[in-house]
């Protein structure tokens, strides 16, 4: 996707430089060319040579080459980049973009860089939250500049919060997506329902299920990347969405999962996708205190039925809204999700298989059939990011005509 692409890179002294070579290795393993600019504090953290090795460009760190009096035009380097990266992007080096200051050659490329900007800010969660921070990040985001939000984690300083530089894979997917032309969903809305949810017995036991969410996010991933403004409402998953930008709603129980989505749907939506492994029954009665063991052989517990979302959603589907559920089944597939696919009045259901291998829950892989009033099409399996793309693609052929 970066095929081609003319990157700068810019490196601020920070501790994060030094994952600035696996996020240049990354940029070209996508095709992009590399240019990097350091600054002299950067150049304390990373070495010139490694950078220069790494991008196969001479590293720029002066405005020209105290040798030959070459001189590094920031004019002519703003022009020849498609994109402006600042990663790692230092508190100092923010606070100068947003006042305009240009004492190096770092920030002068700045001021005459025409592409589009991003930076990756890098610092102590001190320094990140301090309100002359956040300012200049503020002011930075309306001047058009994209914000790389920092990640949570472990910090130089051996504090633990955000501050920490996104890892470079997730930088790398935040460029693509900058470079992403075709938003076919720009204006649309999007739910998805995620995960499992999470019944409780009592205050310290529950009843759950095996699902990850990853087929629900790489959903999600996916309608985002192609413009459309995404919620999930997820039960307890252990991932995280690509983009910061996706809305997340946490939620834990079936009950809750529907008050939720109920409220989202009302607020006006395009498409809802119901991929959540909703728990089928929950304790009719939760104690406040941890049930006792007794000195019995069996015990039982009363369950009553979950709220059935996607059938209840169905039942106040509003005009023009687009509903797609997931049918995850052992036996008779096809008919099951037939009988689902009116019974819950979903446009299209996806049906996946646990006899087929690499099928459902906890794999990175997913082989589906999609079904809708008219059609059957079978697919071949895939990851489940591919598995997204295939989805997405046969729902906007159903949307956008
Ligand atoms: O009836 P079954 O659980 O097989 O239906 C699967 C589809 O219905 C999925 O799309 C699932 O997310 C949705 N569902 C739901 N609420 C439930 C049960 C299933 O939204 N309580």
């Amino acid at each position: 996707m970066l095929k081609g692409k003319n990157i700068i890179l810019g490196i601020t002294g920070s501790i994060a430089a030094y994952k600035a070579a696996t996020l240049v290795r990354l940029l070209i393993k996508e095709g992009a060319n590399v240019k990097v600019i350091m600054t002299q504090m950067a150049k304390e953290f990373i070495t010139p040579l490694t950078m220069a090795t790494v991008s196969k460009n001479p590293i720029l760190v002066d405005f020209y080459n105290p040798e030959n009096g070459d001189w590094n035009s920031h004019v002519s380097l703003g022009l020849w980049a498609d994109l402006y990266l600042i990663a790692p992007a230092s508190a100092n080096t923010l606070a100068k973009m947003n006042y305009g200051i240009a004492d190096n050659l770092l920030l002068t490329t700045y001021l005459s860089a025409r592409c589009p900007v991003a930076v990756a800010p890098a610092m102590d969660l001190d320094m990140y939250n301090h309100p002359s921070t956040q300012n200049n990040i503020n002011s930075l985001k309306n001047l058009g500049v994209t914000i790389i939000e920092p990640g949570m984690g472990e910090l130089a300083s051996g504090l633990t919060g955000k501050g920490r530089m996104e890892e470079p894979e997730l930088i790398v997917e935040a460029v693509k997506h900058l470079f992403i032309k075709k938003k076919s969903l720009l204006g649309k809305k999007a739910i998805i329902t995620a995960g499992p949810t999470v019944e409780q017995i009592d205050p310290v036991r529950f009843i759950s299920n095996n699902s990850t969410g990853k087929m629900g996010y790489s959903i999600a991933n996916e309608l985002f990347s192609r413009g459309a403004e995404v919620t999930i409402v997820s039960g307890p998953v252990n991932i995280e969405p690509q983009y910061k930008q996706i809305n997340v709603r946490k939620v834990t129980s079936a009950q809750e999962m529907l008050d939720v989505t109920t409220s989202e749907y009302e607020n006006g939506v395009d498409i809802i996708i119901f991929t959540a492994a909703v728990a089928d029954y929950t304790p009719i009665d939760v104690p406040t205190s941890k049930i006792k063991k007794e000195k019995k052989e069996k015990i039982s517990l009363e369950l009553k039925s979950t709220p059935d979302i996607a059938k209840y959603i169905g039942s106040i589907k509003k005009n023009g809204v687009f509903h797609v559920g997931f049918a995850l089944e052992t036996e008779s597939g096809l008919e099951n999700a037939k009988d689902k696919l009116s019974a819950k009045q979903l446009d299209m259901i996806v049906l996946n298989s646990l006899k087929d291998q690499g099928a459902g829950f906890a794999t990175d892989t997913n082989k589906i059939t999609i079904i809708d009033k008219i059609n059957i099409k079978e697919h071949p399996l895939k990851s489940k990011k591919d598995v997204a793309i295939d989805i997405i693609d046969y729902i906007e052929s159903k949307i956008l005509c």
